[in-house]
């Protein structure tokens, strides 16, 4: 089957032949229709995770895919062959750019009816991240006040949409090039993070969701109150022991984590409407590395998409 992968940390993405894989008895084979990139396979790829994420050469891209089951492993009751899925994979399992791809059938959930492959293939990375940062960790409420860094990208569109579900007053930053876009998703009040302080506007925060890391996760808890949390999903986070220290009462580090049941719940939400995945950009699978360029420019208006059967 044809894949996108690297040979080695740091080198340019190829589009090579590679074994099909053949699903354990946990697992299911899907034929991928959609995968979408993330922030963390370039991180993966630098190899700046290597210490916490290893992965074998050559290894094949990719966290986020949809598509139909082919195969399915002797111990899995929950799917059939033909069920249309969508699922984030196990990190030590990635590989979703690719003809077919084997996933543990706890990590995958039967997709929205209603949505596009490239739309499924947007949603569970940047679902789960959201979901699991402002529900399950920050245990937003109706009523409380949430600011979302960065709503303009994966995770920030995604999380807008969670918070205004939940009935929270919502604050984001982004530039003005997105205004229109988040007041769409659903923020009450939009911040120019190039032009304006949010630590001088705001105050009286319960919860602030951090994608950013650095001074920002830092100026962040000053809009907090007593009882506010700060969740942080940024890499960058980690990076300074003396500043979680510090902020060690009101600050918790979120590395999402795959879960079919969360998502299951969550296709409900996307079916009923109360969310819809933003795409920018969709490419096609042998321009991957291209992809994964214009992520890297940091500037992605919502997803960034790999339509895998494009050109076939
Ligand atoms: N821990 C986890 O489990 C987890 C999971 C998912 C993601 N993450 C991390 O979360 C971060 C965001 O991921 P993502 O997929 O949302 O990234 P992304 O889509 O690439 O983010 C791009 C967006 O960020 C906005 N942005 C950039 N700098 C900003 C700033 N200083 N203030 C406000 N907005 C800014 C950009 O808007 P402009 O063009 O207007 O600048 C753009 O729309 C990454 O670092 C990723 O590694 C962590």
């Amino acid at each position: 089957m044809q894949a996108a992968i690297i040979r080695s940390y740091g080198s340019p993405i190829e589009i090579a032949e590679m074994p099909k894989p053949s699903p354990d008895k946990n697992s299911i084979l899907v034929k991928v229709q959609s995968a979408s990139i993330n922030p963390l396979d370039n991180w993966a790829i630098s190899g700046a995770l290597q210490n916490v994420m290893p992965v074998k050469m050559p290894h094949i891209i990719g966290y986020d895919v949809t598509g139909t089951i082919v195969e399915i492993g002797s111990a899995v009751r929950n799917f059939k062959i033909g069920d249309l899925i969508f699922a984030r994979p196990d990190t030590n399992q990635a590989g979703t750019i690719a003809e077919y791809t084997s996933i543990k059938a706890m990590d995958a959930a039967i997709r929205p009816s209603n949505l596009s492959n490239n739309e499924c293939a947007a949603f569970p990375l940047v679902g789960l991240t959201a979901w699991q940062s402002l529900v399950e960790v920050g245990k937003l409420q109706k009523g409380q006040k949430v600011l979302i860094h960065a709503g303009s990208g994966g995770v920030g569109t995604i999380a807008i949409q969670i918070a205004k579900y939940i009935g929270a007053f919502i604050s984001t930053t982004t530039s003005d090039a997105n205004f229109a876009l988040v007041k769409r998703l659903g923020a009450d009040t939009v911040i120019n993070y190039k032009t304006e302080k949010f630590e001088e506007l705001l105050e009286d925060y319960d919860l602030v969701l951090d994608s950013l890391g650095g001074e920002v996760l830092e100026r962040s808890a000053k809009v907090l109150n007593k009882h506010g949390l700060l969740v942080s999903v940024s890499v960058k986070a980690k990076e300074s022991d003396t500043l979680i220290e510090r902020m060690r009462q009101h600050l918790q580090l979120v590395y999402s984590w795959p879960s079919g049941a969360t998502l299951a719940e969550l296709a409900l939400l996307l079916e009923k409407g109360f969310l819809k995945p933003v795409i920018d950009r969709v490419y096609p699978m042998h321009e991957t590395q291209s992809a994964l360029d214009y992520l890297n420019k940091g500037r992605a208006k919502g997803k960034i998409v790999i339509d895998v059967l494009q050109g076939k």
